[in-house]
Formats: C-alpha cells, sequence, structure tokens
C-alpha cells in the first residue's frame, strides 16, 4: 500500500492517500489540544497508543457486528481505514455524569445514570462544536432521518460492549465520543479513532482518571495515565485471544 499525498491534517492526525481510491491511511500525532485548539501541548507516545488502542477497540466492535471504517494497522503510527464521508455530528454516550454535563446542569461527576445518555454536537471548529437536537441536526441536513437512527443504535450497541470490556480492565467508562462516516455506497459505519482522547476512563477501585482529561486539567502524569490504560487493555485483550 502507498502512502501518497497528505489530504487532510487534523489536531491528533494526518490523513493520506493511497493507490486505492477507497482506501487512506490515518497517521497518528502525539500532539493534544482542548477547549477547541486553545490549549495545546504534546503527550510523548500517544500517538502510537492511540493507535493501537483504537484498532484493537475498532477489531473487538467488528466481532460484535459493529461495521467501522477499520481495516488493517500498517505500523506504530499508520492504520489503513476505508474512506468515508463525515457526518459532521459528534456522537456522545454518558454513562457517569462528568465534564461538560456536569458543568451545564450544575451536578457532580460521578453520578451513575440509571441508563445511558447520548447527544449530539455540531462537528464546526469555527462555531466550537455546539449541542445539537436531532430535529436541527435534520433541518440543516447533516444527516438523514435513518442514518441518525443507525448511528444511535451502533452508539448505544458500541457502549454496550466497550462498557463490558473496560470493566474487564477494571476500568469504568465514563463517557466517550464517536464518529461516524458514509463509505461509497451510502453504509454508515463508525470511524474516527476510539482511545484515551476520546474517553473518560476511571479506575474501577481508585476512581483515578486514566484520559486526556489528566492532560485537560493539568493533573500531571498524562504519559503514564496512556501507558497504564494501555497496558491494562492489552492484558485484557490478551486474555480473550
Ligand atoms: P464533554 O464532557 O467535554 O462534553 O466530553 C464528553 C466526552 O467526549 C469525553 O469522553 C471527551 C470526549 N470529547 C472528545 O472526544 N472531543 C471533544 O472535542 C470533546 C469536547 C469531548
Amino acid at each position: 500500500m502507498i502512502k501518497g499525498e497528505q489530504i487532510y491534517e487534523g489536531k491528533a492526525k494526518k490523513v493520506f492517500a493511497t493507490d486505492d481510491p477507497e482506501l487512506l491511511i490515518v497517521s497518528y500525532k502525539d500532539d493534544a489540544t482542548a477547549f477547541n485548539g486553545q490549549k495545546r501541548g504534546t503527550i510523548e507516545g500517544k500517538g502510537i497508543i492511540n493507535n493501537k488502542m483504537s484498532n484493537a477497540l475498532m477489531r473487538l466492535l467488528q466481532k460484535h457486528g459493529i461495521p467501522s471504517h477499520y481495516v488493517e494497522e500498517l505500523s506504530e503510527r499508520d492504520t489503513l481505514v476505508k474512506r468515508v464521508k463525515i457526518i459532521p455530528l459528534e456522537v456522545i454516550i454518558r454513562n457517569i455524569s462528568a465534564g461538560s454535563f456536569a458543568q451545564r446542569y450544575g451536578v457532580d461527576e460521578g453520578i451513575v445514570f440509571a441508563s445511558p445518555t447520548i447527544e449530539f454536537s455540531y462537528k464546526n471548529d469555527a462555531l466550537g462544536d455546539p449541542l445539537i437536537n436531532e430535529y436541527h441536526a435534520l433541518a440543516l441536513s447533516l444527516v438523514s432521518k435513518e442514518e441518525l437512527e443507525t448511528v444511535k443504535d451502533l452508539a448505544f450497541g458500541i457502549n454496550e460492549v466497550l462498557k463490558s470490556f473496560w470493566a474487564s480492565c477494571g476500568v469504568t467508562l465514563v463517557d466517550f465520543k464517536l464518529e461516524f462516516g458514509r463509505l461509497s455506497d451510502g453504509t454508515v459505519v463508525l470511524a474516527d479513532e476510539i482511545s484515551p482522547d476520546t474517553c473518560r476512563l476511571w479506575d474501577s477501585e481508585t476512581g483515578k482518571k486514566l484520559d486526556k482529561d489528566r492532560f485537560r486539567r493539568d493533573l500531571g502524569g498524562v504519559e503514564d495515565a496512556y501507558r497504564e490504560i494501555m497496558a491494562r487493555a492489552e492484558q485484557a485483550l490478551g486474555e480473550e485471544k
């Protein structure tokens, strides 16, 4: 597979063309941003960890019937994926109150919800990814009604698989963000990444944060937390084989 020209550079990844128009290569960087790019830094080794973890989780999800853009891990930082048109919605599932939810509603972090919640943000950096409801997303033709139903079903299904996977690692899946895309035939699949950048992961015993909140909130031990969560995932994945 030939790594062709760079066609996009995001905050945490670069995307390259290949010799197959249906396939792209994503390359994970160590760059970290928060608060819509206002806070910037580097988390050494993050790109390698996020690449490996996201791929392992997408393989796990595929075993559970969740379709994704994932094709093949090419190297420490590079992965072959199917080309998709990203649906411009960030899909956020929450099992426990934290982050912007706790802030918006003036509640403590750590409230365990009776059932998971879903919300959407409109992917638009200039606007700071504002919260959007389903009717507004339909009104703006960001997604079709049928696609929205598929996205919701997939997102809640993904939550069940990931919750039990992380529980087997002694980790509580608090919340996470997903993105979906359309293949050339219109099929909706999971895209982007699932990693400590895009999930809140708390040690089930101690509540220690093992995710990007250590960077967002200047908690220290960022690299160690990424290494620890990867080691736990690898151990559980090893046992599953
Ligand atoms: P929030 O509580 O800040 O809304 O974040 C909810 C989840 O989404 C959390 O696991 C972090 C993740 N997230 C992203 O992956 N990208 C983002 O830009 C934001 C704001 C959150």
